[in-house]
């Protein structure tokens, strides 16, 4: 029988690898804690049609789709917030604005797997529902620069637009929304070329050429520049206007780095406002993204409710923090292996072993029935703290021997001192 691989473009994670997602993902649930958001679970299968309504055609040509033996046509979710959009306009609905959602998990996107690209990834996501005004987006911006540094990311900066510029444009041009998206398709992976073919009047593609140079890292600057350039076009004044109004609030409330971009556009179609994208210098690929969706919840039958959000890739955050050689939070709490000498001492042991962890050390109980020589050897490569055996003589004491496995010292402990005992 031959053994089995995983599906492409999906991995196991073991050891360190886990261990980062897992400190990755508590980082997130602490920022989540300290920004308000309350933590959703969803399905991972949602219909088909809700995931693929605003998603916009990047996102539906790569989902995993399959009809269930209910012969409901439904997919694997390619992202979270087509599911806390269903959510606010049911379970939620009813619910007081605004409503702070943090999410966690695995997604899924028929993507080309390469070094951070996979085919199943994960995401901690943030959702804030029912703010129009510019400090709901200014605090997703913040609570992604938060969750980074108290990753020990280091060297990270944001790339920021507004789509209301460009879109405010093709609008005043003329060019119907189907191709404004097509446009922004494109735009999104920097196939400027295609993207002005598609665009008929002149005029217009004049001006996606000029915003495409339009780029830099004084905001004031560049917003005036953005300002001047769309002079005449009223929309894509305003959202200019918003978006100097969201920097203003993220400048003046933190030291972040940025680069604003007017013509930088995302995958995703449902945006309406401010969008981001998150970066390191040691890689192309953005560690997270997000933006304002005005419009999805009232498309999924809601109330209109104004919205903004983000997700991060913690496949790729992990990554990065390889790249910088970030230590991923220090170790707490001891770690032990307790072996009973005899098969008769199991009770004893075991008994002893949940003493241990009701106190809270950490316990790996021998389940191999294997000397002590050999239950030690493997302790120490394990690298675990402390060894605790049980044996007879001891105990007639009530008393184990506890060696600790870094300097091989041994002493004789009584039971009832063993947890203070490994603890200090
Ligand atoms: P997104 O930019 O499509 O946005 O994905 C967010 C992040 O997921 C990306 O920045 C990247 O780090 C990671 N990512 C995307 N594709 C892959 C992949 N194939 N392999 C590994 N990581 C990947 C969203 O998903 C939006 N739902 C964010 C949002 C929330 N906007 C508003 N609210």
């Amino acid at each position: 029988m031959p053994t089995f691989q995983t599906v492409r473009g999906m991995r196991d994670l073991i050891g360190p690898e886990a261990e980062a997602f897992t400190h990755i993902i508590a980082k997130a649930r602490e920022t989540a804690e300290l920004y308000g958001f309350k933590e959703v679970i969803t399905p991972h299968v949602e219909p088909l049609e809700l995931l693929s309504a605003k998603s916009g055609e990047e996102i539906r040509q790569r989902m995993f789709i399959f009809k269930d033996l209910g012969e409901r046509q439904v997919a694997l979710r390619p992202e979270f917030t087509a599911s806390i959009a269903r959510l606010t306009t049911t379970a939620l609905k009813n619910e007081p604005k605004p409503l702070r959602l943090f999410s966690v998990g695995t997604v899924y996107r028929y993507d080309e797997p390469q070094r951070g690209r996979y085919r199943e990834f994960w995401q901690s996501n943030f959702e804030l529902m029912g703010s129009a005004k510019p400090e709901a987006d200014a605090e997703i911006v913040l609570l992604t620069n938060s969750l980074m540094a108290s990753l020990g990311m280091k060297g990270f900066a944001f790339k920021i637009g507004h789509i209301g510029v460009i879109r405010g444009i093709l609008s005043q041009d003329g060019v119907d929304e189907k191709t404004q998206n097509a446009v922004l398709q494109r735009m999104d992976k920097k196939e400027y070329d295609a993207a002005l073919k598609l665009v008929e009047s002149e005029k217009c593609r004049g001006m996606l050429e000029g915003l495409i140079e339009i780029k830099g890292n004084d905001w004031r600057d560049t917003v005036e520049q953005i300002k001047s350039f769309v002079a005449g076009y009223e929309k894509a004044k305003a959202a200019a206007d918003n978006l100097a109004e969201i920097l203003m609030l993220i400048s003046e409330s933190a030291d972040i780095t940025l680069t604003v971009e007017p013509a930088f556009a995302r995958g995703l179609e449902y945006y309406t406002g401010m969008i981001f994208e998150i970066y390191i210098p040691e890689l192309d690929i953005a560690l997270g993204g997000g933006g304002r969706y005005d419009r999805l919840i009232e498309a999924f039958g809601g109330e209109p409710t104004p919205a903004v959000g983000c997700a991060q890739g913690i496949d790729r955050v992990a990554i990065a923090l390889q790249e910088q050689k970030a230590a991923l939070g220090t170790k707490t709490g001891k770690h032990v292996a307790v072996t009973p000498i005899t098969e008769a001492l199991k009770p004893v042991a075991l008994k002893i072993a949940q003493q241990l962890r009701a106190a809270g050390i950490s316990v790996e109980f021998e389940v191999m029935g294997r000397k002590m020589a050999k239950a030690l050897e493997d302790a120490d490569k394990r690298k675990v703290d402390y060894a605790v055996i049980v044996g007879e003589r001891e105990l007639k004491e009530n008393c184990v021997m506890l060696k600790n496995l870094a300097n091989r010292e041994q002493s004789t402990v009584h039971i009832p001192e063993l947890a203070e005992k490994i603890k200090n």
